[in-house]
């Protein structure tokens, strides 16, 4: 007996069928959108690794919060750049808080938008390291794990208590998930969710959003509290940490060089899952497209429809305004 030709060709025959078989589709619902804000007013400056992202003052952040509203996004996610640094980062968390300030001014001034904040001491620190340094066991200087968690948990109150829809901390330390979330459920901040960095890998890129937020390390790497790039087991230790301590969306980050751990991550756990689709992922495309060697548009929406089918439901990414404008079209 002989079987019928087996043509999955058929069905890519034309768009409508191809439009009628697809497996994954990226919305605008998914996208969260990463903006960095300074002090000032009337400034738009460009960041130069990074092609079409630009250090906002807070006035031009409303402005620009708006227009990504009006596209339909969801969220953004917020990074401040302070006036000054110390080596524990109080100005993340001071009278005056670049981030606080900024994030009242948009709540204010386009309500429906989400506004996450990123928590983390990196951009606050005059070291660039994301916590409170002391020796450790070897003698190293490191970031202490329990009292950058007091730092983190400051910083997190001050953003809450400016009215942040959710906080993300970036960190990397043990247990500030809970840490966090107790100090929000004694406060009142109860029914603000945490969206975890729970897999965060010591990836190299984050190259280019280190110079857009100011923040590169002065000595030293991240190693010690960024996860090894080899680790997914690990991996999902970290995420299930994160979930018992009461993390409501995990996220993986880097996302294109780790979609087996995204995979992996959505696959085990029924808790939504973030991915962070970073500065190098992104810069790398830009500056092949501005020198001509790929297509920007089609390279980015392959990349995020990637990041979607291997599992996350939610993609932070420098592309999320020029993708609403693509999905749109
Ligand atoms: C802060 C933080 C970083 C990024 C997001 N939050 C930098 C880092 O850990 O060095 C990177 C984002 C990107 O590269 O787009 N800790």
């Amino acid at each position: 007996m002989s079987f019928p030709t087996v043509r999955l060709r058929r069905m890519r025959r034309n768009p409508t069928f191809r439009r009628m078989v697809r497996e994954t589709k990226l919305s605008v619902d998914d996208l969260i959108m990463p903006l960095f804000v300074r002090s000032g007013s009337g400034i738009k400056k460009e960041i130069t690794s990074m092609p079409g992202n630009y250090q906002f003052s807070p006035d031009m952040l409303v402005e620009e919060a708006r227009e990504l509203y009006d596209l339909g996004i969801p969220a953004i996610i917020l990074f401040g750049i302070p006036d000054s640094k110390d080596p524990e980062g109080t100005s993340a968390f001071a009278q005056d808080a670049i981030v606080p300030r900024t994030v009242e001014l948009v709540k204010k001034a386009v309500p429906g938008l989400c506004v996450i904040t990123d928590v983390c001491m990196c951009e606050y620190t005059d070291h660039g390291h994301c916590g409170a340094i002391t020796k450790n066991i070897d003698g190293e200087l490191d970031v202490h794990n329990d009292k950058t968690i007091a730092l983190l948990v400051e910083e997190a109150l001050a953003h809450a208590g400016a009215g942040a829809d959710m906080v993300a901390p970036s960190d990397m330390m043990d247990g500030r998930v809970g840490e966090i979330r107790m100090a929000f459920d004694e406060r009142g901040y109860d029914e603000i969710p945490i969206m975890a960095y729970s897999a965060k890998f010591a990836s190299v890129f984050y190259g280019p959003f280190r110079d857009a937020a100011e923040s590169p390390p002065s000595f030293g790497d991240r190693k010690t509290y960024q996860m090894d790039p080899a680790n997914l087991q690990e991996a999902m230790r970290e995420i299930e940490f994160d979930i018992e301590e009461g993390a409501d969306i995990v996220m993986v980050k880097p996302a294109l060089a780790y979609l087996d751990i995204i995979r992996a991550g959505s696959d085990n756990y029924e808790v939504p899952m973030a991915a962070y689709n970073v500065s190098g992922e992104f810069s790398m495309i830009k500056a092949a497209a501005q020198n001509g060697w790929i297509d920007e548009k089609g390279a980015a929406m392959e990349s995020l429809l990637s990041i979607k089918r291997a599992g996350a439901s939610l993609i932070l990414t420098y592309w999320a305004k020029d993708a609403a404008t693509w999905l749109n079209e």
